[in-house]
């Protein structure tokens, strides 16, 4: 059913370019309308020339809101009035609120993969947790990570220097152990035997590129593979996890809850979650 437009609706939007890739408008108008929510949530295609304009027509016209996609995610902090903790230490927005006019800066991608990893029964609390990728979706994986009480964090990268910068911005948050190693010790067994979760956060998989050279062999038999990728359904790291005989999960369910939360933050109610996972669901299956 589509949604009604009329002279009550308030307008969500999304800044992207490109931006027709998205799922979140079908994700957030059935939200909406489950709700019985005067809002309507469209794509907004912002070169990344105009958009301190656009941000200024958050304001202009009263939208409730935005998410924030590539590749504004971090050059819009700058143009908001207030961030949130996360926001800050990420360096990135995915989700703006306009509160009468002051825009609040909040990045839910960090929560939303703590939210996905609670739904499915897995405490990140005192674990050895191995993550792969050190750009921006690292960061906010790491920062819930930190903050959730892991014990040992080792970012595996393929430029060593971006991992250990990492390591300099994050030591502090918290008490985990964290560590840097270069992409080749994912074929050491001793960087994976106690692994409990291993979470892929960079884009390999994501087109034709090599598999990332990885021993699954050698972690523990529960180990959890998590590829924060959810295109194509099947990653390459997720086949190979599934070759190893490893439990795994794909980005869809992180896609949902920084979506779920976003929802609250704009409405300050909570997510229709079941409504919001059937329609990402047959989005993702149109596309
Ligand atoms: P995002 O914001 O989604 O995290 P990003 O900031 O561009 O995207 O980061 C992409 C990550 O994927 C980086 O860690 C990158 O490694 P480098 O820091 O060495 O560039 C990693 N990456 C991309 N292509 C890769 C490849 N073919 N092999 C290994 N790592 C790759």
């Amino acid at each position: 059913m589509p949604i009604a437009i009329n002279g009550q609706t308030r307008l969500v939007g999304i800044f992207g370019d490109p931006i027709t890739h998205t799922r979140s408008p079908a994700m957030h108008n059935a939200a909406f309308r489950a709700c019985q929510l005067p809002y309507a949530y469209v794509p907004l295609l912002v070169h990344p020339s105009d958009l301190a304009k656009a941000v200024q027509a958050i304001r202009a016209y009263n939208l409730v809101g935005v998410n924030v996609t590539v590749p504004h995610k971090e050059r819009i902090v700058r143009h908001l009035d207030e961030l949130s903790e996360e926001a800050t230490l990420c360096g990135a927005v995915n989700t703006v609120v306009n509160r009468d006019g002051v825009l609040f800066g909040d990045n839910t991608d960090g929560r939303g993969f703590l939210a996905s990893l609670q739904q499915r029964g897995f405490s990140p609390h005192q674990r050895d947790i191995v993550l792969i990728g050190a750009g921006g979706s690292t960061r906010a994986v790491l920062f819930s990570l930190i903050r959730a009480g892991s014990k040992r964090i080792t970012i595996v990268n393929r430029t060593l220097a971006k991992a250990q910068a990492l390591i300099r911005t994050y030591r502090t948050l918290g008490q985990a152990r964290l560590e840097a190693a270069p992409l080749d010790r994912l074929l050491d067994p001793a960087l994976l035997q106690d692994a409990t979760l291993v979470v892929n956060c960079t884009s390999v998989g994501l087109h034709d590129e090599p598999f990332l050279p990885i021993n699954l062999t050698t972690t523990p038999r529960h180990c959890l593979f998590y590829d924060l990728l959810y295109r194509p359904e099947l990653t390459t790291f997720l086949r190979q996890a599934h070759n190893a005989r490893r439990t795994t999960m794909d980005g869809r369910s992180m896609l949902l809850h920084q979506g779920a939360l976003a929802f609250s933050l704009w409405t300050a109610q909570p997510a229709p979650l079941q409504v919001m996972a059937r329609a990402l669901a047959r989005a993702l299956r149109t596309s």
